[in-house]
């Protein structure tokens, strides 16, 4: 099988990785040269990561290395079986590139999305099968976090949505839940007004951050407190998330605190811009 991952950030490395580890060419595609090296860097950091605590022999990362091919063309993904995006949450440029991915491979069985905010809807409407046009969205660190939520939207079709469910499931080792297409799907409609709330809590002085991460981690036995959290999730998309839930729900649950948004305009987007709650500078 060969699939095409478009957008080599955070998340659509991990999703090319766990595809080479599964057996599967990979062509991950990015904007240019000098990004799509640096997926590539990304990817190789990874598996080297994955080497050195066993999960895989030096045989295994060679040859997932080389099941990855890298490219700056949308192009180069012609005659893929199928394709998963994970680009900038920024709608205008999901309905582009689906349009794209549409053109450029008629036969493939889906086009996913791992989007967090764009409904999946909007990006199957302006292509030719809609029926085909889905999300499987993964989480963060997606070679560590078993769960991929697929996503039908009220024009997916019955045969494209068991083939993702079947690729994520059975080739890629993943465990499925089905959402409806609502913004947040169902982990992040939980988990996203729960980071906020922390982010408020903060704001507002009630706690130190140390001690609303300290509180979650020591006495809820979650991995991380919410505040690194939303550091790894990265503070943009976060907010994304943030905007799509309250545009659908009008929670006031999920309205942005100001101190998220000032982070996000002074570019402090959590660990993948070096600082964010915490300092990752060193
Ligand atoms: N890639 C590959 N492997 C990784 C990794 C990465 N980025 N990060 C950690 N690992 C592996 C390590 O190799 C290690 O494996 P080993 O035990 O076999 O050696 C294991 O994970 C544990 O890592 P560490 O010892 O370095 O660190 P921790 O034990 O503190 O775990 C963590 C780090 C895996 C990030 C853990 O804290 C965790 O699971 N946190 C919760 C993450 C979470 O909730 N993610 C969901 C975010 S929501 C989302 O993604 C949706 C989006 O739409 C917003």
């Amino acid at each position: 099988m060969r699939i095409g991952v478009v957008g080599g950030g955070l998340m659509g490395s991990g999703i090319a990785e766990v595809c080479a580890r599964a057996g599967v060419d990979v062509t991950v595609v990015e904007a240019d040269d000098a990004a799509a090296e640096r997926a590539r860097e990304r990817i190789e950091q990874s598996l080297d990561r994955g080497t050195r605590s066993g999960k895989m022999s030096p045989e295994q990362h060679a040859a997932a290395s080389e099941r990855l091919a890298y490219s700056s063309s949308i192009d180069d993904l012609e005659g893929s079986d199928a394709a998963i995006e994970a680009i900038v949450e920024n709608e205008v440029a999901k309905r582009e590139l689906f349009q794209r991915l549409d053109a450029v491979l008629p036969d493939a069985e889906f086009l996913a999305s791992n989007t967090s905010s764009v409904p999946i809807m909007k990006l199957g409407a302006g292509t030719s099968k809609p029926e085909r046009v889905l999300g499987l969205h993964f989480f963060n660190p997606v070679p560590v976090l078993p769960l991929v939520e697929v996503v039908r939207s009220i024009m997916t079709g019955d045969e494209a949505l068991g083939r993702a469910r079947s690729f994520a499931q059975d080739t890629l080792g993943k465990v499925c839940i089905d959402s409806q297409d609502r913004a947040g799907f169902v982990v992040n409609a939980l988990l996203v007004p729960y980071l906020l709330s922390a982010i408020r809590m903060y704001e507002s002085g009630f706690a130190s951050k140390e001690d609303i991460d300290e509180g979650m981690i020591k006495g809820c036995a979650h991995p991380m407190g919410p505040l690194a959290l939303a550091d790894l999730i990265g503070l943009d998309t976060l907010l994304a998330v943030a905007q799509s839930l309250h545009e659908e729900f009008r929670d006031p649950a999920s309205v942005s605190p100001a101190l998220l948004n000032r982070m996000v305009e002074a570019g402090l987007l959590g660990r993948k811009s070096g600082r964010g709650f915490y300092d990752y500078s060193k």
